[in-house]
């Protein structure tokens, strides 16, 4: 049995008699309100889910397992993972016992590459990679143990093993789609002896040549890693995952949730952005074009990638971390400038123009100009490094909700017909 494995085995009977304490003693507490601004909005704010992976303090900003995100960011992400999942960071053995496990997981089978070969190549690289987790369903060590009549108690650990073979593959899934779909050049084969990182950047082709590509690919899988549970990418994994189908579909949906504009492509959107300024300029615009231009923007109903946050109200740590590297590697190039610039211009723009509730950059305001930096200039790519950083935390979330026994996600839906009744009634 591995550390992790043991490990979880040791503390999940202890989260198993603190949820039945829940269920037992205070059933019927209220601890959030519904009204029909939420119904409408998105539910911001409702407290509806459980997660103990992490937690976003709107000031302080994301926190794993109760430690500040920024206390983590040299740690590798097999220790995050470790952390996620179990609540303490693991000790040297306990980390290279997942190393090597991950390293052992990480074929990706022949027919996987055959259907990256023959996907058109226009087809956009997160709906290639998930594709690539679908074809693979029938790996899935949860499904054919499920058939055989798995018991309940047991349903952990199977997702546990269908966690770390995914874990183990998508940086290999992630790299050969950008290498063989974007560059048209060779996938190039697992590092035997790298860790996690050290093998998606070597896989990656090392694009910039840089000896901190690696440390970046490190920081980069960390902070995108986990971000509570109401965030889209890991909040459709739970809800198809609480139907019992197994990580290669719920991780599937989690990643289309995560493509989306407003969510993860928003690192694309950001560098796509900055890069139409300069094209339009011809350089960096002064300060007074640049104003006018955000102005033009909002007027015309433009949402700016890179600002704002359903639920920080301060500034994201995420940002933070990865804008220090910029800070410090790159200051004079010319896209980290404008964007930099953007950091200073944006959000007063926003503030005045009075509708966003935080006008901060986010973790997209700079995750892409860095990839970016880095020689990773295939934009469509970006999500698809955010997913494969991502799924630590899903993983990490899935395997508790099916430890606790969580049971089928299923909220009622109600008519605006029924709501408006229901109001008459009220107010009469
Ligand atoms: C992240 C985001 C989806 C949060 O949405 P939210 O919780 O609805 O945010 P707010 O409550 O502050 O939004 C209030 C209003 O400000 C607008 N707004 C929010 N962020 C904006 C932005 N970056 N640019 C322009 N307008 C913005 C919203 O569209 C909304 O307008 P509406 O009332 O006309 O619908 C939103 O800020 C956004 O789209 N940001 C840009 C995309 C991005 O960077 N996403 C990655 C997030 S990590």
């Amino acid at each position: 049995m591995s550390n992790l494995k043991a490990v979880l085995a040791k503390k999940i009977p202890e989260w198993r008699m603190e949820v039945q304490d829940f269920l037992k003693n205070y059933p019927d507490v209220e601890i959030s309100q519904i009204t029909v601004w939420h119904l409408f909005r998105g539910l911001r704010n409702v407290r509806s889910i459980i997660c103990n992976t992490s937690h976003v303090d709107p000031q302080k900003g994301l926190l794993i397992r109760n430690f500040p995100l920024l206390d983590l960011i040299d740690k590798a992400p097999e220790e995050v993972f470790f952390l996620l999942c179990t609540g303490d960071l693991p000790d040297q053995k306990s980390l290279l016992s997942l190393q090597d496990e991950l390293r052992e997981r990480s074929t990706v089978p022949d027919y996987v590459w055959q259907i990256i070969h023959q996907i058109p190549d226009e087809t956009h690289p997160m709906a290639i990679l998930s594709l690539c987790l679908l074809a693979m369903q029938k790996e899935s060590v949860f499904w054919k143990r499920y058939l055989d009549g798995m018991p309940k108690e047991d349903y952990w650990e199977a997702t546990l093993e269908d966690s770390l073979n995914i874990i183990a593959m998508l940086p290999v899934l992630a790299a050969g789609i950008y290498r063989q779909k974007l560059l048209n050049e060779d996938v190039i084969e697992p590092h035997p002896t790298l860790d996690l990182a050290g093998n998606f950047a070597y896989m990656l082709g090392n694009p910039s040549n840089d000896e901190m590509f690696a440390n970046f690919i490190k920081r980069f899988m960390i902070v995108h890693s986990d971000h509570e549970g109401g965030y889209v990418g890991v909040h459709s994994s739970r809800l198809v995952n609480s139907a019992l189908s197994d990580l290669y579909y719920s991780i599937s949906s989690g990643i289309n949730g995560l493509a989306g504009p407003i969510h993860g492509l928003a690192n694309q959107q950001m560098v796509k952005y900055v890069l139409q300024i300069l094209g339009k300029f011809n350089g960096i615009p002064g300060d007074d074009d640049l104003k006018k231009l955000i102005w033009n923007d909002l007027r015309n109903g433009k949402i700016i990638p890179g600002f704002g946050h359903a639920v920080l109200r301060g500034e994201d740590p995420r940002f933070l971390a990865l804008y220090g590297i910029g800070k410090k590697a790159y200051p004079d190039e010319i896209v980290f400038r404008l964007v930099d610039k953007l950091i200073q211009f944006v959000p007063p723009i926003l503030s005045e123009h009075g509708k966003i509730k935080n006008p901060n950059p986010n973790i997209d305001a700079i995750s892409g100009a860095l990839l970016y930096h880095f020689g990773i200039k295939e934009l469509d790519f970006y999500t698809v490094m955010f997913a494969a950083s991502h799924v630590l935390g899903i993983c990490a979330q899935l395997i508790y909700n099916q430890a606790i026994f969580n049971p089928l996600v299923r909220p009622r839906s109600v008519t605006t017909a029924w709501l408006s009744q229901y109001l008459e009634k009220a107010n009469s």
